[in-house]
């Protein structure tokens, strides 16, 4: 926290005082917003509801506990956190994590879409789609929809030909209803 004055002294200033040098980092988008649907965004704004790329801050408005009506989270610190999101962003067009907030601001949907460069199919970009989770009490209002929607539409416009996932069977009809079809079978190999 040094910095050098008119009278070429360097002056030490209280971290105080100086703004935070992460303020803009915390509240930076993951990815550039304008790859989110505008139609998707009205749709959503309409009902009270926004869309937006994730930002580290995210760890302060319910975005992992948003994650817990898909599988287990853990409590992991404000570190742990920032770190994993800081390598996420250091990922350059690969990672787009997107949450949907509630009028108070809180996250009460998610989704990603990660972005696999391939050799194959004239290094074609496969898009797969990643941990979509809607709060439990905000389930049964088009915000999954919305969500798969939001993702296809990054896909489409960041050049993926395809995007795929993997569900359970119970999930399936939710898929149709996003317009994704059976293909193939998921096979898993845990360590
Ligand atoms: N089976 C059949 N149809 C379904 C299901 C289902 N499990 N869930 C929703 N639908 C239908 C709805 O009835 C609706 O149909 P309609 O257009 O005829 O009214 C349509 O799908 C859209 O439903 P939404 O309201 O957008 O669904 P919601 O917001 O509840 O989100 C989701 C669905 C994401 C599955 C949510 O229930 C959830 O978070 N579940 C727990 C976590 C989870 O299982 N996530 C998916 C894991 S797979 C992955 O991440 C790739």
């Amino acid at each position: 926290a040094s910095q050098i004055s008119t009278n070429g002294v360097i002056q030490e200033k209280a971290e105080s005082q100086i703004a935070p040098a992460t303020n803009g980092t915390e509240e930076a988008d993951l990815f550039s917003d304008s790859l989110i649907s505008p139609s998707v965004k009205a749709s959503l704004q309409e009902v009270g509801y926004t869309i937006r790329p994730l930002r580290r801050s995210d760890y302060k408005t319910g975005y992992l506990d948003c994650l817990r009506v898909l599988t287990t989270v853990g409590e992991p610190s404000a570190q742990a956190f920032t770190e994993r999101y800081d390598f996420i962003s250091s990922q350059k067009e690969t990672y787009y994590i997107l949450v949907i907030c509630d009028s108070t601001s809180r996250v009460v949907g998610t989704g990603a879409v990660i972005v696999e460069r391939k050799f194959i199919h004239n290094m074609g970009l496969v898009g797969h789609i990643e941990d979509i989770a809607v709060d439990k009490n905000q389930q049964g209002k088009k915000l999954g929809l919305r969500i798969i929607q939001a993702l296809d539409h990054v896909a489409e416009n960041v050049g993926c030909y395809k995007c795929i996932l993997d569900c359970s069977e119970a999930n399936e009809g939710f898929y149709v209803k996003c317009g994704f079809k059976r293909a193939g079978l998921e096979m898993a190999h845990y360590y």
